[in-house]
């Protein structure tokens, strides 16, 4: 499989921004698989540059219904219709700072893969987690309650992205790596998702990408910070 490169942009860039990232990304014409998360109020800027092209884009969070009365919610009927094709479910700031939960996360899951649309699912241990063993069995877990009620023969990712690692510069060791990838494979072979590809995230920079990206399971990576700049998120594409 083909590696994957997503850009989680979190809350930044307008409009105007977006458009100008996507105009030298395009120049820069890549032949990896690249994978755009905007904030929702950039969708319409990449539904128009990226209409005919091989980068693709979707949302940092839907709602788990298409329409209703759900003030400051994104939807996924409306993301599909501009051509959105992804939409991240469950990364670790929606489930700390907006309570997202499992339960929530399992409806989100399959009302995504209804409209056919690529849920990216993200997991990951806190570092309490971590240092109490229980990072193969946190993984476990939220894979289990999201995907319950997932479609095995429909497209789905998952993205390892240790907590402790995001944003902080702190990159989890390959051997860490290797370790959680590995049980994460087991884990979604056991559940029936033996062709999902799994993504690294949490500090991921164009020195560091080039080892991890050795590492087996390892699909891809999903990438904040380093994704804001043409330049960085190529530099991590070629290594
Ligand atoms: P980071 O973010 O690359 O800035 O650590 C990754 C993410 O939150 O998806």
């Amino acid at each position: 499989m083909k590696p994957l490169f997503a850009a989680n942009w979190k809350l930044q860039k307008t409009p105007d921004e977006t458009r100008l990232f996507l105009t030298l990304l395009k120049e820069s014409k890549p032949t990896q698989n690249i994978l755009i998360f905007p904030p929702a109020t950039s969708w319409e800027a990449c539904a128009q540059l990226l209409k005919d092209s091989s980068i693709k884009w979707g949302a940092q969070n839907v709602w788990c219904l298409g329409s209703g009365a759900f003030t400051g919610e994104n939807s996924a009927t409306t993301l599909k219709a501009m051509g959105g094709t992804y939409a991240l479910v469950g990364h670790s700031e929606r489930r700390k700072l907006f309570g997202e939960t499992d339960a929530l996360l399992k409806d989100k899951v399959t009302y995504l893969q209804t409209l056919d649309l690529i849920p990216m699912l993200c997991i990951g241990e806190t570092l309490e987690e971590r240092e109490r063993g229980q990072t193969n069995l946190v993984n476990r877990k939220q894979l289990q309650e999201a995907l319950s009620g997932a479609d095995r023969k429909k497209p789905l990712v998952v993205a390892y992205e240790p907590v402790w690692a995001i944003g902080t510069g702190k990159v989890a060791t390959e051997a860490q790596v290797a370790e959680a990838h590995a049980d994460i494979r087991a884990a979604l072979n056991e559940m029936g998702f033996a062709s999902t590809p799994i993504l690294y995230g949490g500090s991921v920079k164009a020195d560091n990408a080039g080892p991890l990206g050795q590492i087996p399971n390892v699909d891809g990576f999903l990438i904040g910070g380093a994704s804001l700049e043409v330049t960085s998120l190529m530099a991590i594409a070629k290594a």
